[in-house]
């Protein structure tokens, strides 16, 4: 996608053929700065802190920190080693351990003097295909929207967190329709939860739709039920972290109430992924392993000051303390229907196999 006119992925090789950069996601909507990564420990640091986030975009990230391992140490113990740190860098998007497993499988049995060009190829695959997947994710959800509204008219989607470009190698996974839509002259406009306590949607699908000149409107995230009940939300579409074998859905913590909200008030509830998102090993989104962050997340904010500098102030009273789970589950239930890659199905184990038929287990 464009800022201010220059096409931009998330992260990329630069132009030494080794350093890997990306867009430090920390700093937005108030700085655009791109950062290097040289080693894996800065492939590992990034994806912790969140300089690079969003699940499809762990994964990639993942998997040039792979890459930037091989280059310094082509070694059987240093091919572990990366593995476990950068998996363990954030527990619950599947993606992570998908492009991990992907990299290993790929490197272990090869000799040591082809390692590193091997993993920088296939990083930059896993990229491509991750930007590719999201656009046809956006072309299966524009067949939705105009399903939704068949003579084009205004249409009113909410989203939550930040499930766009900046969450992908390109285009999103829930942003992408809306892109795609946008693009097709179809007059979109989209409700942007501002989602505490990290603020991706203020900060960053706020910034992303600015950007493409989608028209978008920040709420506070309590403000969704209310507006599905005065019928100003057309649908719901969020992103996913990891999806269940049965259609479950883990996403940013308060995708939940949203579902609930929606499921209330006859409004569609539209989850978008790409297939590195789906966990076929679980069938219960109970069993997700949900991400703990900082309480500082929660008891401190940062913005802007009127004179242009970035502060961070503390919001709770002193001694307060703050819990900070990440993200919450989703119950199929709650689910219209999944948009991937092959199509649009049912938030179930059916729905998934009839797009995934390899996927199916034995009889
Ligand atoms: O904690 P984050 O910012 O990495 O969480 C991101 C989300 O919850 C997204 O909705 C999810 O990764 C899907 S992204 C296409």
């Amino acid at each position: 996608m464009k800022v201010d006119g220059t096409p931009y992925r998330t992260i990329w090789l630069g132009s030494d053929g080794t350093t890997v950069q990306a867009i430090d996601q920390t700093l937005l909507p108030h700085r655009f700065v791109i950062r290097d990564f040289r080693t894996v420990e800065d492939a590992e640091k990034a994806i912790r802190t969140m300089i690079v986030r969003g699940a499809p975009l762990i994964g990639a990230a993942a998997a040039y920190g792979m890459a930037l391992a091989m280059a310094a140490d082509p070694s059987d113990p240093n091919l572990t080693r990366a593995y476990d740190a950068l998996l363990a860098a954030r527990p619950t998007a599947v993606n992570l351990r998908w492009a991990l497993d992907d990299l290993r499988a790929l490197l272990a049995p090869m000799p040591q003097a082809r390692r590193r060009e091997a993993a920088y190829r296939r990083a930059a695959e896993i990229c491509d295909e991750d930007a590719e997947i999201c656009r046809r994710i956006g072309e299966n959800g524009l067949a939705e929207i105009k399903r939704l509204k068949p003579r084009g008219e205004r249409i009113n989607a909410l989203t939550h967190c930040n499930a766009g470009w900046l969450a992908t190698v390109d285009w999103g996974t829930a942003l992408s329709p809306i892109y795609q839509a946008h693009n097709a002259g179809i007059p979109i406009h989209v409700w942007v939860d501002e989602t505490r306590p990290r603020n991706q949607g203020a900060s960053l699908t706020a910034w992303e739709l600015a950007k493409h000149g989608v028209p978008h409107t920040v709420i506070a995230d309590n403000a969704g039920g209310h507006l599905m009940q005065r019928g100003q939300v057309d649908f719901c579409i969020v992103g996913t972290d990891r999806t269940t074998r049965r259609g479950d859905v883990c996403n940013k913590i308060g995708t939940y109430l949203k579902a609930l909200a929606a499921h209330d008030n006859g409004v569609p509830f539209y989850v978008g992924l790409p297939y590195p998102s789906i966990d076929w090993t679980i069938e219960d989104g109970a069993s997700i392993p949900i991400e703990e962050r900082h309480a500082h997340e929660v008891s401190r904010l940062s913005g802007r000051t009127d004179r242009g500098e970035v502060v961070t102030i503390d919001v709770l009273p002193e001694g307060s303390p703050a819990a900070n789970p990440a993200f919450d589950v989703t119950p199929a239930r709650l689910v219209t229907a999944l948009i991937t890659e092959r199509g649009v199905c049912a938030a179930s184990e059916a729905g998934l196999i009839s797009l995934y038929p390899e996927r199916a287990k034995a009889a």
